[in-house]
C-alpha cells in the first residue's frame, strides 16, 4: 500500500492516477474526501499532514508514503514526523520508505525563507528513521497560471518573481519521477534535483503562451518592493518576504541550468514549456 499526502493537488493527483494505472494499492489523505475526485480504486481518508491523528491512522499496512505539503511546510513536516514516530509500532511496522516533495530552493546559495522551511521539512523527515528520498524540483510550469487572469483581462503578464533564466519543470514530470522512486529500489538516502529540459525566462514563457493563443502579449516584472508587500500580505512574515524576493530575483537560482535527472529516473526527456502551454491554452483564453 502506498499512502499519498496532498493527493488532490498539482503533483499528487497525477501521481495517484499513475500508481493506480500501474496496479498499485493507494490510500490518500484529503481534508475533503467527498470532493477529492480521485480514481475509484483509491482509498480516500479524511486528514492532512497537519492532522497527526489522521496520519497515524492512515499508516496501517503502508509500505511507502509520498509526502506533499502545502502551506506551512516546516510545521506540517514536523507534525507528520511526530505522527509517524509516535504511531503504534504495529501500525507502522511495514513502513519502508518516505518520499518528500521538497524544493530545489534548499540548494540556493542565498539564505531565504522558502529554503529554510524546506530544509526544516527535510530534517523532520530525515529524523523519522525510515529510509527517505527527497525530490527537489525548481519552479513548476503550472506557476504560469498566476498570469492567467492578467493575460485574459489585459493581455499583459505581470511577473512577481523577476525574469531570471531557469529550467522550470512540468508537474507531470515530477509526478513520473515520484512514481519511479516510490515503486523502485535503491532510492533511499538520495536527493534528486528536478528541472525541465530547457533554460527559459519568464518573458519567453509569456511569448510561448502568446504563440499558442495567436496573440502578442505584454510582459512586465513587478518591482521587488511591491512583491515584498504582496508576499507579506499573504504570509504576514516581512523578513521572509524580503529574503525570498532577493533569492528569486537572483541569477544564482539552483534551477538556472537544466539537469538530466528526470530522464535518468523516468527514461524519457522532460516536457518543454511549449508543450505545457499548448495543453493548457484554454486557461489563458
Ligand atoms: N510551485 C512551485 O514552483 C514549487 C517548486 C518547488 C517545490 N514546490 C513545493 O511543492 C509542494 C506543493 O506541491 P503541490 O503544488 O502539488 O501541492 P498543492 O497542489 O498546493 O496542494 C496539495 C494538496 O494539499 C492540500 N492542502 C492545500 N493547502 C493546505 C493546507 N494549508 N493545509 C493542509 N493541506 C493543504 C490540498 O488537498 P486537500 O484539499 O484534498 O486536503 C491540496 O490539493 C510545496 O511543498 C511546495 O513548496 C513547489
Amino acid at each position: 500500500m502506498i499512502l499519498v499526502l496532498g493527493a488532490t493537488g498539482t503533483v499528487g493527483r497525477p501521481v495517484v492516477e499513475e500508481l493506480v494505472e500501474q496496479g498499485h494499492r493507494v490510500r490518500a489523505l484529503s481534508r475533503a474526501p467527498e470532493r477529492a475526485g480521485l480514481p475509484g480504486k483509491v482509498e480516500v481518508l479524511r486528514g492532512s499532514a497537519a492532522d497527526e491523528a489522521s496520519v497515524a491512522a492512515a499508516l496501517e499496512g503502508v509500505r511507502s508514503v509520498f509526502v506533499i505539503l502545502s502551506g506551512d511546510v516546516a510545521e506540517q513536516a514536523a507534525a507528520f514526523a511526530e505522527a509517524v514516530t509516535g504511531a503504534d509500532p504495529g501500525r507502522r511496522s511495514r513502513l519502508e520508505h518516505i518520499v518528500l516533495l521538497s524544493s530545489a530552493s534548499v540548494l540556493h546559495p542565498l539564505e531565504h525563507g522558502i529554503a529554510a522551511d524546506h530544509r526544516r521539512a527535510e530534517e523532520s523527515v530525515r529524523g523519522i528513521g525510515v529510509p527517505w528520498t527527497f525530490l527537489r524540483p525548481g519552479p513548476f510550469h503550472s506557476n504560469s497560471t498566476w498570469w492567467a487572469q492578467g493575460i485574459r483581462e489585459t493581455g499583459v503578464a505581470r511577473c512577481l518573481i523577476g525574469n531570471q533564466p531557469g529550467a522550470p519543470i512540468d508537474e507531470s514530470d515530477i509526478a513520473a519521477a515520484a512514481v519511479t522512486v516510490l515503486t523502485g529500489e535503491g532510492h533511499g538516502g538520495r536527493s534528486y534535483e528536478l528541472t525541465g529540459p530547457e533554460v527559459i525566462t519568464s518573458a519567453e514563457q509569456v511569448t510561448a503562451i502568446g504563440a499558442v493563443l495567436g496573440r502578442d502579449l505584454g510582459f512586465e516584472v513587478a518591482p521587488p518592493g511591491q512583491v515584498v508587500d504582496t508576499f507579506t500580505s499573504i504570509t504576514g512574515d516581512r523578513e521572509a518576504a524580503v529574503t525570498n524576493v532577493r533569492a528569486l530575483h537572483s541569477p544564482q537560482v539552483p534551477w538556472a541550468r537544466a539537469k538530466d535527472t528526470v530522464e535518468r529516473l523516468t527514461g524519457r526527456p522532460p516536457r518543454t514549456f511549449q508543450e505545457w502551454a499548448r495543453d493548457n491554452a484554454d486557461l489563458f483564453r
